[in-house]
């Protein structure tokens, strides 16, 4: 099911998430929570965008140019950051029409749980890297816009409508 995807300054999304558990409740919303992303044309979606704050992310870096490969990260966790740094434009559902320059490690490695309550955990490089750190900052109650700098920051919101 579509959900409606929250607008910034929602407060859903400047809360921190709780853990998620691995049960047909947080299938069900991976599944819509994909969904969603998909008919947003979003890369990426966390469950505080539509309103639930639980710790999921959902993702998918290839659909765009190629097959969809939809990732569902439930509980993640960040157990390494690359010193290496990369500055990107980054947009956001949430956040329609404000494109942020945005500071992030190149590379993190990521642990997270599956479908089956397993825990995995891998590298991620390039885009997926860059995406799974905005989902997880999601979880944590930040939005591209608290990266700014104070002048940044101004100009971007005065820019919302
Ligand atoms: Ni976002």
């Amino acid at each position: 099911m579509i959900r409606r995807v929250l607008r910034w300054p929602d407060e859903c999304l400047t809360q921190v998430a709780q853990p998620a558990c691995v049960d047909g409740q947080t299938l069900a919303l991976a599944v819509d929570m994909l969904e969603t992303m998909y008919d947003a044309g979003g890369r990426g979606l966390a469950a505080p965008q539509i309103g639930v704050m639980a710790r999921v992310f959902v993702m998918d870096a290839a659909w765009k140019s190629g097959d969809p490969v939809p990732e569902v990260f439930i509980n993640p966790e960040i157990l390494w950051r690359s010193p290496q740094m990369a500055l990107g434009a980054e947009g956001c559902l949430s956040i329609p029409d404000v494109v942020a320059d945005v500071k992030r490690h190149s590379e993190v490695v990521l642990q997270w749980q599956l479908a089956d309550g397993s825990t995995q955990a891998q590298k991620l490089t390039g885009f997926r890297a860059i995406c799974a750190q905005h989902e997880i900052d999601h979880l944590n109650g930040i939005v591209t816009l608290d990266h700014l700098s104070p002048d940044a920051r101004a100009a971007a919101i005065a820019g919302l409508t």
